[in-house]
């Protein structure tokens, strides 16, 4: 696998790819890998001959009173797994390069993410699009795979791509989660082991209100006992549990198309995510 950190030898590296007759695979992540990062990876060797990974900490995706300087970073133990994944080009830019002095370009895309994570965290999106955008642009690949762990941010991307005529296939990656049901996250490595027990009520909560509301019963009466199972094991705040439209994300108070069910809360001090689909 070859590491590149400039625009000159990510091109060189990419050019011999084509000249090759390769189709390429992109799989953007911030490092601190774990297997749901790897099932991306593994997605992407079954759909393209050359996988390219990148990790960049997105300063512009981190809102001012988030995690970003404790960010956890991995760049070893990370460059490690993906080589042993038959990885074939790691793109690792400096922030120099991908937001210079004087960088003014930012995309912003509506509709989507109007509610949940982009109602909870202001500019999140924008930044996730903008920076989505430079790594398309840099690495021109013909794939590009994202986990549905974070939903709300393939449906912005699939948004973009499609507004903008970006040519490049998007595809989601179901998520991977732990046995005892908690999704893999970067994250998960801020919880103590107190908070880390408490945080397998997250999926059983979304799990027991997805099968509710799939068997017809309340939505709003399903979400009261998500959201009291939540409380009760400890976390708060409660950013939300909601329904909405699998593919518009608009909310739902009834089930009568196909929807998705989205949380996000904190346990202590970490906020974890998740989201399952109702059929
Ligand atoms: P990061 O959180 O590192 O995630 C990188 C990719 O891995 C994303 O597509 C995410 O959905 C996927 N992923 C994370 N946990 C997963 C799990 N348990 N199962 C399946 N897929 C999982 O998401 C980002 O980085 C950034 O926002 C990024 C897209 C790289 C832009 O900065």
């Amino acid at each position: 696998m070859q590491t590149v950190r400039d625009l000159d030898s990510l091109r060189v590296a990419i050019d011999e790819f084509r000249t090759e007759g390769h189709r390429v695979a992109l799989v953007p992540t911030m490092g601190a890998l774990h297997a749901g990062h790897m099932a991306l990876i593994e997605a992407a060797k079954a759909r393209a001959d050359r996988v390219v990974a990148s990790i960049f900490v997105n300063p512009k995706q981190f809102g001012p009173n988030e995690d970003f300087d404790a960010y956890p970073r991995k760049e070893n133990a990370d460059a490690a797994m993906l080589e042993a994944a038959g990885c074939a080009l790691l793109w690792l830019p400096p922030v120099e390069v991908m937001y210079p002095d004087g960088y003014s370009t930012n995309i912003s895309v509506s509709g989507v993410t109007e509610h949940l994570d982009g109602a909870a965290r202001p500019g999140h999106f924008d930044g996730v699009a903008t920076v989505v955008a430079k790594l398309f642009n840099q690495v021109q690949p013909d794939i590009a795979l994202f986990g549905e762990k974070d939903y709300q941010q393939l449906a912005v991307i699939r948004r973009m791509v499609t507004d903008l005529n970006v040519r490049i296939e998007i595809e989601g990656v179901p998520t991977q989660r732990e046995e005892d049901g908690l999704a893999l996250s970067s994250r998960n490595i801020y919880l103590s082991p107190e908070e880390r027990e408490a945080a397998r009520v997250l999926p059983r909560a979304l799990g027991e209100a997805a099968r509710a509301i799939a068997a017809g019963g309340d939505v709003a009466e399903a979400l009261t006992k998500a959201r009291g199972m939540l409380a009760k094991a400890g976390f708060d705040p409660i950013d939300y549990v909601a329904l909405h439209d699998a593919g518009t994300l608009d909310p739902l108070t009834v089930f009568d198309r196909p929807a998705r069910l989205f949380a996000a809360a904190r346990i202590g001090r970490t906020r974890l995510i998740d989201n399952l689909a109702v059929e």
